[in-house]
């Protein structure tokens, strides 16, 4: 049943990991004079660097709109991870038994941990992760749109373990790999968790997928309603993406939204046959010539709808994070104080 690896991302991560090392071993020639040199020569090293295969590191000179790009999408990233304890959280005190109880709980965990790992990466660019909070509270900063679709069901736990941090973990694995050294060593933990999280969602669903058969209809019910919210998670197809281009040059992206979206349909089909649940496409088959399943694409006036503000839980994920925020003003003026003191 745990044959569900998800074929070769894990071997890419640790291989990315090795990459990581030996990249910090390696220097382009260049760096002094670009530290003594004026624009032509900073931009000639970080060209040389990026080109090299290497990281760029917090002190390194880059271009401003580097710096933008990286601030903006890893605050993205992170306030992903935040809200996104919401859908699921939601039932850690429904959990059908301790066991599942202790595991949820530690899932959720995990993903506090991502978006600390994150906002902290965010940090290295010279902003501060009391900006960052401010601009998603304000709602200048997005998070991923998926967290705004409710979890009716407990299936729905186990759909978004194999689905949503399924389809995180296929955009998130070249992201190992990405030309900024802090978020590429931040997320090599983040995918090995979120390989965990893939797995538990899997287990639940296959749980229920053997069950009763009210289960398993709640298990199927819940695939139908996660399926083309999903592959919206990869974002507006290759035609209309905005960033892509310029982020592919730069190396911070390493494939394009429509090369991962079919990556994570083939894995899916193979996934959904060992479940012995159906995916709610039926113009999903194998093309022989190009090698990937044809499929479905995901309403993306829809997701454009959601990105607005105006999916199913966009108020609610807001407000209730709000209210979290101020809740725990004391723990931060606690720790603020304590901090003061504490200094020699
Ligand atoms: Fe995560
Ligand atoms: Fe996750």
């Amino acid at each position: 049943m745990y044959g569900n690896d998800i074929p070769g991302l894990l071997g890419e991560v640790e291989a990315a990991e090795v990459a990581l090392r030996a990249a910090a071993d390696r220097q382009v020639g260049g760096r002094e004079q670009a530290e003594l040199g004026g624009a032509e020569q900073s931009q000639a090293y970080f060209d040389a660097v990026i080109d090299a295969d290497q990281k760029v590191e917090p002190r390194d000179w880059m271009p401003d709109s580097y710096r933008k790009t990286l601030i903006r999408q890893i605050a993205q990233h992170a306030h992903s991870e935040i809200i996104g304890m919401q859908p699921e959280g939601n039932w850690i005190s429904r959990a059908p038994s301790l066991k599942r109880k202790a595991i949820l709980l530690a899932k959720v965990q995990d993903e506090a941990g991502h978006g600390l790992y994150l906002y902290a990466a965010a940090e290295t660019l010279g902003v501060s992760r009391d900006e960052l909070v401010n601009l998603l509270l304000e709602g200048r900063q997005k998070y991923s749109s998926i967290f705004n679709y409710p979890t009716l069901t407990w299936a729905d736990v186990g759909a978004i373990g194999w689905l949503v941090d399924g389809a995180a973990i296929v955009n998130q694995v070249p992201l190992c790999r990405c030309s900024y050294g802090p978020y590429a060593r931040a997320m090599i933990r983040i995918c090995k968790e979120e390989s965990f999280h893939q797995r538990q969602g899997f287990e639940i669903l296959h749980t229920l997928a053997h069950g009763t058969q009210g289960q398993r209809a709640m298990a199927q019910d819940a695939i139908d309603r996660w399926w083309f919210p999903s592959l919206a998670m990869f974002g507006p197809p290759d035609t209309d993406s905005t960033h892509s281009e310029q982020s592919m040059a730069w190396k911070i992206k390493r494939f394009s939204n429509d090369d991962l979206r079919q990556r994570f349909v083939d894995m899916c089909v193979q996934q959904a046959g060992v479940l012995g649940l159906a995916l709610p496409d039926p113009d999903l088959r194998w093309n022989e010539e190009r090698g990937a399943h044809d499929y479905t694409q995901p309403d993306y006036e829809e997701l454009m709808r959601v990105i607005k503000g105006d999916g199913p839980g966009n108020r609610q994920r807001m407000a209730h994070r709000r209210r979290a925020h101020a809740d725990g003003a004391w723990v931060r003026e606690a720790a603020a104080a304590y901090a003061k003191k504490a200094k020699p």
